[in-house]
């Protein structure tokens, strides 16, 4: 089934018409859809204060928790999507890897993945390991009614860029060294890695996602044909994985400009484009038959609502001629938007479009 096919021998989803997953099938809407990345999180008072006390990872698995936080931008802002609260590390957790998220650093992983004896330790995932985020989709679907939930999971080249570095790095030393001395070892990484994905994303389309996401945030520093030898191939056995659901599939990157031909090739129905390309010109990179998913640069949310409207305004002009434009910044919120300023750029985005 492909995401133009209306699903059959059940009810359409109350979802299926929604702006969002119209432009998703680059289908006519009636406004352009936003949401953003990490719309959910720091920049909200009402997030800051549930999370009181309780450390990320386990608010992940928390339904009731994971259920209001995720509604939390929906109520606020009136963004034409929801997306799942949680992170890119959860499933690796949910296999045993002894890992934390340090609040203002990042995933920290006890022992790094380095050797083919540390491979055999990524066991694979089961839907019984992450049954709360079964549970958190029942709650929020109910909740979120027409509203479409994004489901997400970090790229095979992002989480391995942890498991290997064994936290968040600016140069990706160790885990480029694998890949260029070690291609065996990497490739069979980069497969186990494909594979916790896959199911991990399987689970959250099966209780209700009605897209996903995955986030292969630092594929930017690859260069083309490192990326199309030595990662494409295991982001492509994951958005095959999910090719037969018929929900939209999304590709993110940032810094990614010069991958968005081998992006759109890994199979993908919308690619997300970072603020370093305008809209006109990444659609013939990316190629034809994709919509695309961007691309304002989250800094501008600091530069007052005139600024903000101007350069909105830009990204508009630029997705004049797509089929398929998903308003999102180019990367995530940052923690110290001021959330007034997410609220004003839905309701521009609706009013410039509808
Ligand atoms: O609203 C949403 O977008 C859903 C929530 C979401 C989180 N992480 C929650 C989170 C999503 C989509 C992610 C994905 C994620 N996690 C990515 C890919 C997206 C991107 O930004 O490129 C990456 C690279 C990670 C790894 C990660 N987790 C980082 C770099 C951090 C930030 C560390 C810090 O404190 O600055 C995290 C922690 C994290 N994930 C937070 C949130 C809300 C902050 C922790 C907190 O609120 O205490």
């Amino acid at each position: 089934m492909s995401v133009n096919d209306r699903p059959t021998g059940q009810p359409p989803s109350a979802t299926y018409d929604s702006a969002f997953l119209r432009a998703c099938r680059r289908e006519p809407v009636p406004h352009t859809p936003v949401w953003f990345m990490r719309q959910a999180g720091r920049s909200l008072p009402e997030y800051r204060k549930v999370r009181e006390g309780v450390p990320m990872l386990e608010s992940c698995m928390r339904p009731e928790l994971v259920t209001e936080i995720t509604l939390q931008p929906v109520r606020r802002h009136g963004v034409d999507a929801a997306i799942y609260f949680s992170d890119i590390v959860v499933p690796l957790k949910a296999i045993g890897i002894d890992l934390d998220i340090k609040p203002g650093v990042g995933p920290v992983v006890e022992q790094p993945v380095r050797t083919r004896a540390d491979l055999a330790r990524l066991r694979d995932l089961t839907p019984e390991d992450v049954s709360y985020v079964t549970e958190a989709i029942g709650l929020l679907t109910r909740e979120l009614g027409a509203t479409p939930l994004i489901g997400f999971a970090g790229a095979p080249f992002t989480l391995a860029s942890y498991l290997v570095e064994g936290g968040p790095s600016r140069t990706y030393e160790n885990a480029k060294a694998m890949m260029y001395g070690d291609p065996e070892l990497w490739a069979d990484l980069l497969d186990r890695l494909a594979e916790i994905t896959s199911v991990f994303l399987q689970v959250q389309i099966e209780a209700g996602a009605s897209a996903v996401q995955l986030f292969d945030s630092w594929a930017g520093a690859l260069a083309p044909a490192d990326y199309r030898r030595s990662v494409l191939p295991a982001s492509a056995k994951v958005f095959d994985a999910v090719a037969g659901y018929g929900v939209p599939r999304i590709h993110f990157g940032v810094g990614t400009g010069e991958l968005l031909g081998l992006m759109g090739e890994a199979g993908a129905d919308v690619v997300g484009v970072d603020w370093r390309v305008r809209l006109d010109d990444a659609v013939r990179r990316v190629g034809p038959g994709k919509a695309l998913q961007g691309n304002l640069d989250p800094t501008v949310l600091f530069a007052g609502p005139d600024a903000v409207r101007a350069k909105a305004r830009e990204v508009l002009d630029s997705a004049a001629g797509l089929e398929g434009h998903v308003f999102n910044l180019g990367h995530g919120v940052m923690p110290s938007t001021d959330p007034d300023a997410l609220t004003r750029l839905v309701e521009y985005v609706h009013e410039q479009t509808a």
